[in-house]
């Protein structure tokens, strides 16, 4: 798909097929991911990638909304939080590592669509409950969460708002 085409038809699935996302796919998922830009090209992040029936279990305290934890694929995007920079030792901000994980992630999403695949981005669950679904430190802090499977619907575009309400020529 060509790449505005992929920024077009992207639009958030929140129902999926019962049918699991070929392992050739999520690895290009994870690889868009993974070619995304970082602070001091730290990459400051841990991708957990959930699949198969068992994740349901797990997931389920964590993140309330049904389709989370009954998609195929489930990608769980970490920040790492107690990170220092490479050269002067001294901690990176904070901000750094979150952007990091945001930015992998935007990546993953696109290249979800450009698949034919479907995904959501999932801001809303339990942090401590995600971590201890994972089995991720306290180091690491869940940003997002992104379901991940074939489109079982085929929403409408959502409006979005004009470019002169949020670009300023300054
Ligand atoms: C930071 C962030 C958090 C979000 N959290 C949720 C969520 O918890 N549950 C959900 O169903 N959608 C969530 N979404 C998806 C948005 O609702 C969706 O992107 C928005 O309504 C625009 O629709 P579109 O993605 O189809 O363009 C989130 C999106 C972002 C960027």
């Amino acid at each position: 798909m060509e790449f505005f085409d992929v920024i077009k038809s992207r639009h958030s699935i929140r129902a999926f097929i019962d049918r699991p996302v070929e392992a050739d796919k999520i690895r290009k998922v994870l690889e868009a991911a993974n070619s995304a830009p970082s602070a001091h090209n730290a990459q400051n992040y841990v991708i957990f990638l959930m699949e198969g029936k068992n994740k349901t279990a797990k997931l389920k305290s964590a993140a309330k909304q049904e389709f989370v934890y009954t998609a195929p694929a489930v990608l769980v995007f970490c920040a790492n939080i107690e990170t220092e920079d490479k050269d002067s030792k001294r901690p990176l901000p904070n901000i750094f590592p979150v952007q990091d994980a945001t930015i992998a992630a935007s990546y993953a999403q696109l290249a979800v669509t450009a698949l034919g695949l479907g995904c959501v981005w999932v801001g809303s669950f339990d942090p401590d409950k995600l971590s201890e679904a994972v089995g991720a430190p306290k180091t690491l802090a869940p940003v997002m969460l992104m379901p991940i499977g074939y489109p079982a619907e085929n929403p409408a575009p959502k409006p979005r708002k004009k470019l002169e309400d949020i670009v300023h020529r300054v």
